[in-house]
Order: C-alpha cells, then sequence, then structure tokens
C-alpha cells in the first residue's frame, strides 16, 4: 500500500475506533445488556453490536465498494475473498470486557484480494493502538515498532487458550511445559500485540478470521509467522487452530503435531 494512502485510512480509522472507545467508556459502569449467542460461554453485549454498526457505516460512507466481513453479522455474507474485504472485530474479549471491563481490544483490517493491506488493533484498556500497513510496518500509537527478538519456545511465554489446554488438543500440554510458562489472557487481540511486543513467544486458540486477520498483518510485517497449527498458512476465511509466533517457537510447535 501507498504511504499517504495509509495516511488517509489510518487518520479516518483511527478516528473510528476513537469513537467506539468512547461508546464503551459511555457504558463502562452500567449493566450491560448481555446475550448468549452458542452458549453461556459465548456474549454479545450491546456494545459490541453498536461497535460493529458504526464500524460499518463509516466504511460503506469511505469505500462503498468493499465488502464487509463482521463478527456479529452486520456487515456482508461473504464467502470468498476476492476484491476489496474488510475485516471487524468490533470487540474482541466480550467475556472480559462483561466480567472484568479489562484486557479487550477493537480489530480492523484491509485486505485485497485475501492479502492484507492494513491494520488496526487498539487494547482499549492500555490505550494501545497497534496500526501498519503491508510494506510500511507497524507502530504503537506513534512510535515505529522493532521486529521483536527470535526467541525459541524454551526460552520464552506460550499464551495457549483455555479449551485447547484443558483437551490437549494439538499436544498443547507439551507446547506449555516446553516453554517457560503459560499465560491465558481470554482476547486474541491482545494476545497478538503480546507477541507483538515481544513479551511472549506465540499465542495459539481456535480462532475465526476476524479473530486473527487483523493481527496476521501486523505480526506478518514484524517477521513473525501466522500459520495452522501443522504449519500451513491459513486463508483470511479459515476457521480452525491459528498460532501466531516467532519463527523459531513457530518451529518448534509444528515439530511436535508430527513428532
Ligand atoms: C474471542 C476471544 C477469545 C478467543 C475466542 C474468541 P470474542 O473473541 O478472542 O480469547 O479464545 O476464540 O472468539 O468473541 O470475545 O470477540
Ligand atoms: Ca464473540
Ligand atoms: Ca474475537
Ligand atoms: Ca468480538
Amino acid at each position: 500500500m501507498q504511504e499517504a494512502t495509509y495516511q488517509k485510512w489510518n487518520a479516518q480509522v483511527t478516528a473510528w475506533i476513537d469513537e467506539a472507545k468512547a461508546n464503551i467508556l459511555e457504558h463502562f459502569h452500567e449493566p450491560l445488556d448481555v446475550e448468549q449467542k452458542s452458549g453461556r460461554r459465548d456474549l454479545v453485549t450491546q456494545v459490541d453490536k453498536e461497535n460493529e454498526q458504526r464500524f460499518v457505516a463509516h466504511i460503506r460512507e469511505s469505500d462503498p465498494t468493499a465488502r464487509i466481513l463482521g463478527e456479529e453479522g452486520l456487515g456482508d455474507d461473504v464467502q470468498d475473498d476476492k476484491g476489496r474485504l474488510w475485516i471487524i472485530d468490533p470487540l474482541d474479549g466480550t467475556m472480559n470486557f462483561v466480567k472484568q471491563r479489562d484486557d479487550f481490544a477493537i480489530m480492523l483490517s484491509l485486505y485485497i484480494d485475501g492479502v492484507g493491506q492494513a491494520a488496526w488493533l487498539c487494547d482499549v484498556m492500555g490505550n494501545r493502538l497497534f496500526h501498519g500497513a503491508k510494506g510500511l510496518g507497524v507502530w504503537l500509537n506513534d512510535a515505529k515498532m522493532t521486529a521483536p527478538a527470535n526467541l525459541p519456545l524454551s526460552e520464552g511465554l506460550a499464551a495457549l487458550s483455555g479449551p485447547l489446554v484443558t483437551h490437549d488438543v494439538d499436544h498443547m500440554q507439551a507446547i506449555a511445559a516446553a516453554s517457560l510458562g503459560m499465560r491465558i489472557v481470554g482476547s486474541a487481540g491482545i494476545a497478538f500485540t503480546k507477541v507483538l511486543r515481544g513479551q511472549q513467544v506465540c499465542y495459539i486458540s481456535y480462532l475465526r478470521p476476524w479473530d486473527f486477520a487483523t493481527g496476521k498483518i501486523l505480526a506478518e510485517e514484524l517477521g513473525l509467522v501466522v500459520s495452522t497449527v501443522d504449519g500451513q498458512t491459513p486463508t483470511v476465511l479459515s476457521y480452525g487452530v491459528v498460532l501466531v509466533a516467532t519463527k523459531q517457537a513457530q518451529k518448534a510447535i509444528v515439530a511436535m503435531q508430527t513428532a
């Protein structure tokens, strides 16, 4: 993406995210309107829906020919990755928002023909906006980020998802044992930021497109690897176990699947 095009989008998307943050903070001290989706651990609030509705309205106005894939279904019915596609997670870590009012994120990204172009990942309570574009680099707020050290799994913390560890899916317990320690934060967005910053060497979870599309662009731009647990490249419309890791940690995790 050309730098001038990115700067134009960055100004707009940052304003949309500021509006979504303000909406979250407006509801911060009030009881939320919480509904269950597939079960008691899968929640949605009016804030998730309001944020998505506003993002969809802004994108329709600023990029009218693009399609929109949003978690809460207020965008388009997207079955392929052709053309311009915005992917939105209007509030990532809804359970954390409901129970902790902490550790939740907002994520938006733009793909063209399945290739990630630009991404915005906001750690709301940390006041951190990670943003960047293919070929241009990644910023944390206004500071350009440098690539995290390529540490091996044995020298870093591993972020895993609770259900995968409990059921020992894809050798999760061995991965945890090989690392310096396991962490579970409950928001894919926040977990991605920790790998981007070099605080953790990997994050592995069952993820849907809106959970990893944004983090994938930022991670790859910083020299990290995003793959399936057996080393395949996930397409942006994939559903499954996805990991983001340093190159060395990814190699060790993939090797454990066939050992
Ligand atoms: C969820 C969170 C969670 C991850 C789930 C996601 P949501 O997103 O990122 O950490 O384990 O797979 O669905 O539903 O809160 O946006
Ligand atoms: Ca959800
Ligand atoms: Ca999510
Ligand atoms: Ca969400």
